[in-house]
């Protein structure tokens, strides 16, 4: 998933208007994809980052020295109110415990007039490529499978929704394009294989036959040679109200 980043930090933070002089949170932060490209564009000093995953922590900070990287939850932030101008999270609204909660506890953190933004995976409407052809090839296998398509966020609408009912004004909707290369379809196939993430580890659960039968169908789903596949992300941005 770590190739789709850089164009998608990059979409993301131009749709949140991140630039020099803002002070920043990247919520969820993973290993520091999103981190990276708000440092770029304010300064390590100016940018916070937090996750529950200690290894992802250390990760974040080994690639984003001088951020402030800290290890807790989107549900209890441990800023003071209004320290940043914008608070931003690239594929996490749909992971969190209580994602209501995670949405307020950003606004809190956010001076009022700041900016809130998230995004997650069109997975709804197979706008990320790689999972709607991972999926399609279980489909073929085990007809009914859950995909990750109940996610929060994952569907058009979802984020803003929930933005709005958090108290956040202005609240604009869309969705966000990323890419990613391959070299071939090892390539795309190996990271699967690794138990990691929702479709990583379905795959894992599945005999071995079954999974040779979801390898022959996503082989056939994809060109031969090199490839790239586009990823869409559904987003929402909002303002902090002035009395929040
Ligand atoms: C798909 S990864 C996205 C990581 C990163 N934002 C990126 O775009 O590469 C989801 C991340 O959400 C984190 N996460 C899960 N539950 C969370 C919560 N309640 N609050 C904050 N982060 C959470 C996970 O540890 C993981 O790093």
């Amino acid at each position: 998933m770590g190739r789709y980043t850089p164009t998608l930090a990059v979409a993301l933070a131009d749709a949140t208007g991140v630039a020099s002089g803002m002070h920043v949170l990247d919520v969820g932060c993973g290993p520091g994809g999103l981190t990276r490209e708000l440092v770029a564009r304010v300064g390590a000093a100016n940018v916070a980052a937090i996750d529950p995953a200690p290894q992802f922590v250390a990760a974040c900070r080994e690639r984003n020295p001088g951020a402030d990287v800290r290890e807790g939850t989107a549900e209890e932030l441990p800023w003071a109110d209004g320290t940043f101008d914008a608070a931003l999270s690239s594929l996490v609204i749909g992971f969190m415990r209580d994602a209501d909660r995670g949405v307020r506890e950003m606004a809190r953190v956010t001076r009022p007039g700041g900016a809130v933004a998230a995004c997650m995976w069109d997975i709804a409407t197979g706008g990320m490529t790689m999972l709607r052809t991972f999926w399609a090839a279980v489909g073929r296998v085990q007809p009914g499978a859950q995909s990750e398509q109940p996610l929060v966020g994952t569907a058009e609408g979802d984020i803003e929704q929930r933005f709005r009912r958090a108290g956040l004004e202005d609240v604009i909707g869309g969705s966000l394009l990323a890419k990613a290369d391959y070299t071939g379809f090892d390539d795309f196939w190996e990271p699967f294989t690794y138990g990691v993430g929702l479709s990583g580890q379905h795959l894992a659960s599945l005999t071995f036959e079954q999974r040779a039968r979801v390898r022959d169908g996503c082989r056939e789903m994809l060109p031969d040679g090199p490839f790239s596949l586009d990823a869409r992300a559904w987003y929402a941005s909002g303002t902090v109200p002035a009395a929040h």
